[in-house]
């Protein structure tokens, strides 16, 4: 017997934006900081074939879903996350890539593990996947806002980042609700999620490796091997006190994205991102 569905507690908004992006953009997109642009790089090239995999997810899922609400979210779920992986084919295109020679065979490996999952996982697995992503990006979405904005950061590829992570907290219950509904198996969610963890951040190291590799020159003007160690260094604590309980608590068995708030400033950022919308609904 299916569970009742949850639904979301604010408004999930479909805007569609238009962001500006300059032709031939510099891949070091956060100034000084190769690892950290290379990170970010290989999370835009990962959503142009995941977001696509969770939308034709939760088709599949709407055939089962019966409860109005839930199927509400989910319509608008799919249609923000399409608006999202069109947005950052806009980036990705604008970025200078053509001297990562590697970067096609990675992605192509990876659009077929995600149309692979599609025809030949069960929908309980790519649920699961699915809850797997969204359950981290909420965790990095409020680690990001928590650390404020990076004044390092390209602001064009920024203000792409901001828009889609206020975008993933607004949504942030609907997969986890989704498979609550049609499975709630916890066990199940917990392995399938972990294992759509690994996957995603393989596809994001092996762009980053690839890209430090083919380009040693960007590290060399950014201070060389010294000044990428003191970088590591500064990261760390951040990670290891504002990032890493936040994942942790999406692995317990009483975690559910309803009991993490959607704060007033998110408000506020939400009202202005609708401001700055073409048009929302
Ligand atoms: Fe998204
Ligand atoms: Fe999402």
């Amino acid at each position: 017997m299916p569970a009742a569905a949850n639904h979301a507690e604010q408004p999930i908004y479909v805007r569609q934006m238009d962001f500006q992006f300059d032709d031939d953009l510099d891949p070091l997109v956060v100034a000084g900081d190769p690892e950290q642009s290379y990170m970010v790089i290989g999370l835009s090239l990962l959503l142009p074939y995941l977001e696509p995999y969770l939308i034709r997810t939760m088709k599949e899922a709407k055939k089962e879903v019966r409860h109005p609400q839930l199927l509400d979210d989910l319509e608008r779920f799919s249609a923000q996350e399409g608006q999202h992986y069109k947005q950052h084919i806009r980036l990705n295109q604008a970025l200078r890539l053509d001297c990562f020679p590697k970067l096609p065979e990675l992605e192509a490996k990876l659009d077929a593990d995600y149309r692979r999952f599609s025809t030949e996982k069960s929908l309980r697995f790519n649920l699961a996947y699915a809850e797997g992503f969204e359950a981290l990006t909420t965790a990095s979405a409020r680690f990001s806002f928590e650390r404020g904005a990076d004044p390092n950061m390209h602001p064009q590829v920024g203000a792409l980042l901001n828009w889609h992570l206020v975008e993933e907290l607004e949504h942030r219950t609907v997969a986890f609700d989704v498979y609550d509904h049609l499975y709630g198996d916890y066990f199940y969610r917990l392995t399938a999620g972990l294992y759509a963890q690994w996957h995603m951040s393989s596809f994001i190291r092996h762009v980053t490796r690839h890209m430090i590799e083919a380009d040693r020159e960007a590290i060399e003007r950014c201070g060389g091997e010294a000044s990428r160690k003191e970088r590591l260094r500064k990261v760390w604590p951040e990670l290891r006190s504002l990032l890493l309980p936040k994942v942790l608590r999406t692995y317990s068995p009483r975690y559910t994205p309803h009991d993490i708030p959607f704060d007033p400033e998110l408000e506020v950022m939400a009202a202005e991102l609708n401001q700055a919308a073409r048009s929302y609904h």
